[in-house]
């Protein structure tokens, strides 16, 4: 088997699998109604956790396709982005129900847009979600070729926004304890400082004409 054989028949459906994991114990616990004397919190909590741990790890294989030489891994990135994009707008639905539907107020937008305005931490969210959705629209082999390699890249680079905006959104909501989303901060600081001394090594190797042409586009 070749290396790309084998991420795409063994690595990519394993990531698949495993991405899901999270999503069958919701469903699971939900179905047994095992999620605790707050079942909304416990749906936001864990949809938000994995969500950002899907992100995170989105953001890893990049570097993992060049430390560890394996080129063909970078097919599992997309896909892994998408699911990223699926638990994050479960959280959301989860989250608009709870404002809605289960405080007996119906489908009040106005009401929704009052709260994302109102909590800071709720604010960072929903701009997250925002950013997420270009990502996930443009993520297919089709809007490569309608933006171009390099607008479409350049685009994708919102993704450490994201990042960003998830890690302070989690910072902002916990009360106490900060440990956990000061971890995820920490990680996405490295993965962010990894690309961009990648990227600086990249410009001082390139020849002064090609770093020119490169800036004129
Ligand atoms: C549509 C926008 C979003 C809204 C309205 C929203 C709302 C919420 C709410 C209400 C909580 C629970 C707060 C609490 O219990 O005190 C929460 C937790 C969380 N959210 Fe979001 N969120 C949004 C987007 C996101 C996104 C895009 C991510 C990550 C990619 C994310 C990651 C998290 C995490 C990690 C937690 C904490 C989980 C835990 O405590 O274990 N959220 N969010």
């Amino acid at each position: 088997m070749t290396q790309g054989q084998w991420i795409r028949r063994v690595v990519k459906p394993a990531a698949i699998v495993l991405s899901l994991v999270p999503a069958a114990l919701l469903l699971r616990d939900t179905m047994s109604g095992n999620l605790g004397s707050n079942p909304i919190e416990t749906l936001t909590h864990r949809t938000g956790l994995t969500a950002i741990t899907l992100l995170v790890i989105t953001l890893t294989v990049t570097p993992a396709t060049r430390l560890l030489r394996l080129p063909a891994l970078v097919q599992v990135r997309r896909v892994l982005g998408l699911l990223t994009f699926c638990y994050a707008t479960l959280h959301f639905l989860i989250y608009l129900a709870d404002q809605t539907v289960f405080a007996g107020q119906g489908l009040s937008l106005a009401a929704v847009g009052e709260d994302v305005a109102k909590r800071p931490y709720i604010t960072v969210g929903f701009a997250t979600f925002l950013l997420l959705v270009p990502l996930a629209v443009t993520s297919t082999k089709g809007w490569v070729k309608r933006l171009g390699g390099a607008r479409w890249l350049r685009l994708h680079q919102l993704v450490y926004a994201a990042a960003a905006g998830a890690v302070f959104h989690f910072l902002w909501l916990v009360k106490a304890d900060t440990r956990l989303p000061a971890v995820y901060g920490v990680l996405v600081v490295a993965l962010l400082g990894y690309r961009l001394a990648v990227r600086r090594r990249g410009s001082r190797k390139r020849t002064p004409s090609a770093a020119a042409a490169e800036g004129s586009r």
